[in-house]
């Protein structure tokens, strides 16, 4: 059988580059950045609690800030597209400040204690919640634990919608979850607040993929936390690829005394961003099954 060539993808359109200045330092970008593409490219890390490359931006946490010449109001790095002559600084009094105070606000009303980043902004921007004092407001109330799978501790959710795209149009399309309330009260819950099994949830987990804080954890990782057996530092991970159907999704084994804690996927695959379903997330239970 005489074959034609393999089609390839049509080269890229060629992006013009934009020229601007971070903190003093000129820097050149494709058109089509955003400043944090720009801070990247100049080696300044920028903290980001609800901005995920996989994710559309939706500019709710606001720790990205930056001062931008000419703009009243800081920008967030994560959304804000590159103009040419942007003058930039990610290291100012302002903003260090206005950073500083989202730490705190969420650190005083939200439980940080499984949320490694905010924790390291935290530290690095010197931010003290306790200074609000213990008649804080919190957002403290029972974990949801209504399946085998996951369990939803919205004590530690800070409201960055992640999980709301991941199950929505950036991912899953199955829209089990959105933002409900107003204001303080504002809250992720399903529709009419039911519980998962009787959801929309189709337990992909792509949510918990997601989540920058632990408020969605594996049922597993939850029962060994409570025991005080979980020990990151005894895992190791191992990557590999889904056997259950052609896609050839790449799943990371989180392994603790040779047992599967938990599955995960790495953002950059081309195959799947980090998405899995229900199969490759939760159902290597068999792996281990001695029976
Ligand atoms: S597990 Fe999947 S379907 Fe269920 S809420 Fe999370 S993202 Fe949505
Ligand atoms: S549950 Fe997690 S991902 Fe969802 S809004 Fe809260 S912190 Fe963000
Ligand atoms: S990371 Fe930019 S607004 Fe949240």
């Amino acid at each position: 059988m005489i074959r034609g060539p393999i089609p390839q993808d049509p080269p890229a359109p060629e992006r013009r580059t934009l020229e601007l200045t971070i903190d003093g330092r000129p820097v050149g970008v494709p058109e089509g950045s955003t400043i944090i593409d720009a801070c990247t490219a100049l080696g300044i890390e920028t903290p980001t609690l609800c901005f995920l490359q996989t994710l559309t931006p939706v500019n709710a946490c606001r720790v990205c800030v930056v001062e931008l010449e000419g703009a009243r109001t800081l920008v967030p790095a994560c959304a804000r597209k590159v103009e040419p002559g942007m003058v930039v600084r990610t290291d100012s009094e302002r903003v260090r400040h206005s950073r500083k105070m989202v730490l705190e606000f969420l650190g005083s009303s939200v439980d940080l204690s499984t949320a490694p980043d905010a924790q390291r902004y935290t530290a690095a921007y010197d931010a003290d919640a306790s200074r609000y004092g213990p008649n804080a407001q919190t957002v403290a109330q029972p974990v949801k634990v209504d399946n085998q799978l996951y369990v939803r501790d919205y004590a530690k959710c800070i409201l960055c919608y992640k999980c709301v795209e991941a199950c929505g149009t950036d991912a899953q399309n199955t829209f089990a979850i959105a933002a409900a309330g107003r204001g303080f009260d504002a809250h992720i819950s399903t529709e009419f607040d039911v519980g998962l099994p009787d959801s929309a949830c189709v337990y992909c987990g792509n949510c918990i993929g997601v989540c920058p804080t632990g408020a969605l954890m594996f049922s597993s990782e939850h029962e060994m936390r409570a025991e005080g057996t979980w020990d990151e530092s005894r895992q190791t991970q191992t990557d590999t690829i889904c056997p259950y159907c052609g896609v050839g999704c790449t799943l990371r084994l989180n392994v603790q005394d040779n047992e599967i804690v938990k599955v995960t996927s790495p953002l950059e695959t081309s195959v799947t961003n980090g998405n899995l379903c229900i199969k490759g997330r939760f159902g290597t239970v068999y792996v281990q099954n001695k029976e």
